[in-house]
């Protein structure tokens, strides 16, 4: 476990995913009745992007700041909003305060009935989770393998609500770990939103976790991705996706309206692109 979330809090694959996510959630929310998220690959809550680990990449620079110096035209804008509206103030070069990740973003804008629970497998960063969540009657942290937690959380009481897994990526097996987390939990809830971020990097491997998708019999899913440049581009992270099983039946519409103006802001030159694609079993 050498993956440390700090070094690249905040940049182009942060925004896209904790936009989109916020989007879930804001249309999770449409209904009065408690939601349950769970986040089986937490991090560290907050990052200090003045710290030396973001500064040392810079990434946030290409992230977050590009988005909070950009005007946005009103579509775009109003859908931003509530992930900005989190994010809060920054300073003149673009940097907020803390910047969110996804359990803080969840517990800032999740209601009292709701409730969020979250695994990180990293003892430090477990603990630095915890202070900076705070004690919430809502929140349930646990040590353990985001995986093992999936297995144990599934299904909520509530019967409502969002799984994100956004692991580090670091096992060669990653996507085999995901499927097979999946095809348990896909069993005991089949109803549940669940959004799984992915690096792209080989698009054959992506190609075959969708097929694997689609073996266990999951059905409705949208395939939402972003690419800065090429995937194979020397450098950093240069593309990268979220595959939400059973999406809102709006978020691809509002990934239609997100996901090129995001691409205009990130794209490192022509070869940039976005895809907002909904599967189906038939595939
Ligand atoms: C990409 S980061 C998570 C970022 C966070 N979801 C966000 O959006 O702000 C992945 C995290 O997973 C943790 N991790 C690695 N292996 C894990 C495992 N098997 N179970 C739970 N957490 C794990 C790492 O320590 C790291 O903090």
């Amino acid at each position: 476990m050498n993956y440390r979330h700090a070094f690249h809090a905040g940049n182009f694959a942060d925004v896209f995913k904790h936009t989109l996510l916020t989007r879930i959630l804001v249309y999770l929310m449409r209904k009065e009745q408690p939601l349950r998220f769970m986040d089986t690959h937490g991090g560290i809550g907050r990052y200090d992007l003045a710290a030396d680990e973001a500064a040392r990449t810079g990434e946030w620079r290409d992230g977050i700041a590009r988005i909070v110096m950009a005007q946005p035209p009103e579509n775009v804008g109003a859908l931003l909003k509530p992930w900005l509206d989190v994010v809060g103030p920054c300073d003149a070069e673009g940097c907020p305060e803390s910047y969110p990740g996804s359990p803080a973003l969840a517990q800032a804008l999740l209601r009292p009935q709701d409730r969020i629970a979250v695994s990180e497998l990293h003892e430090q960063d477990f603990h630095t989770l915890r202070r900076a969540l705070g004690y919430d009657e809502r929140l349930r942290l646990a040590q353990i393998n985001g995986y093992a937690a999936l297995n144990a959380w599934t299904p909520p009481k509530e019967r409502r609500g969002l799984v994100l897994i956004d692991p580090p990526f670091e096992s060669r097996d990653e996507f085999a770990q995901i499927l097979s987390a999946l095809a348990k939990a896909w069993r005991k809830w089949p109803t549940g939103c669940y959004a799984i971020w992915y690096p792209v990097k080989a698009p054959g491997a992506v190609d075959a976790f969708y097929d694997g998708l689609a073996a266990l019999g999951i059905e409705r899913c949208l395939r939402l991705e972003l690419a800065t440049e090429r995937p194979d581009a020397a450098g950093p992270l240069a593309a990268n996706g979220l595959c939400v099983i059973n999406p809102p039946f709006v978020l691809k519409e509002e990934a239609e309206i997100l996901l090129p103006w995001l691409c205009e802001r990130f794209s490192r030159g022509p070869n940039g692109s976005w895809r907002a694609e909904s599967l189906t079993a038939a595939r």
